[in-house]
């Protein structure tokens, strides 16, 4: 036996699977990371040793959480093969990459190139490795981690801090590295950068200096 659908549903139902798509196109992941490009953040660089040798990424998802205890989060995409090398260890480096540190950036979220390569850093006691040149940096241990989506969120408690506020930060904003304007160091004469290496993701449209 066949049955017949009616015309009017059928219309129905490709109006409804084409609001669906339109739907899934809004929040697609392309786009929402377009719009979460809208917000503004510094770019942080994760590092430790593993076997004596510096393995970290870059990481622009930097919150600060809590003051006492004092708790920082970074959120680590499920598809990092950097993370899983770095989540078991005991201290973990969280660098706040400074201005001149865009090459550093690109660098270390590079695939291809030897992240750490031409890099200034230094490691702690327990292993963190720190860049030099950083506006800040935290020496922290994995408290908790969170499985969020397709990211966990990693929240780390802050063992040792410092700040250079001479040192402005760098800024990354609508997949674009930017300085603060009127930021101290922004009126210090630098040599330019040299061309960033290409980041797997998020993609980096360019580089633009504020004025
Ligand atoms: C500016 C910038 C910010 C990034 N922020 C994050 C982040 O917060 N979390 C994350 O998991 N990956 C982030 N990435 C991507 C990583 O740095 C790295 O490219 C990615 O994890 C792929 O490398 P892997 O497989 O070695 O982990 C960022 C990349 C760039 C260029």
């Amino acid at each position: 036996m066949t049955t017949t659908v009616p015309a009017k549903d059928l219309a129905q139902d490709q109006r409804d699977a084409a609001e669906a798509g339109r739907a899934e196109q809004a929040l697609s992941p392309a786009r929402l990371r377009q719009v979460f490009s809208a917000f503004p953040t510094g770019v942080t660089a994760i590092a430790a040793l593993v076997d004596g040798v510096p393995v970290g990424l870059a990481a622009n998802s930097f919150t600060a959480v809590s003051l006492d205890p004092p708790l920082l989060t970074v959120c680590m995409a499920h598809t990092s093969t950097t993370w899983p090398l770095l989540a078991d260890l005991p201290r973990l480096g969280v660098s706040v990459l400074g201005a001149d540190q865009e090459h550093a950036c690109a660098q270390l979220a590079s695939r291809s190139a030897d992240r750490f390569a031409d890099l200034d850093w230094h490691a702690t006691d327990g292993g963190a490795v720190l860049l030099d040149g950083a506006t800040a940096w935290f020496d922290t241990s994995v408290e908790r981690l969170i499985r969020a989506g397709d990211h966990d969120i990693v929240l780390l408690r802050i063992r040792a801090m410092d700040a250079d506020h001479d040192v402005a930060p760098l800024v990354f904003h609508g997949s674009r590295f930017r300085r603060l304007a009127g930021a101290r160091s922004d009126t210090a004469e630098r040599p330019a950068p040299a061309a960033p290496t290409a980041p797997t993701a998020p993609p980096i449209a360019g580089t633009e200096e504020s004025s």
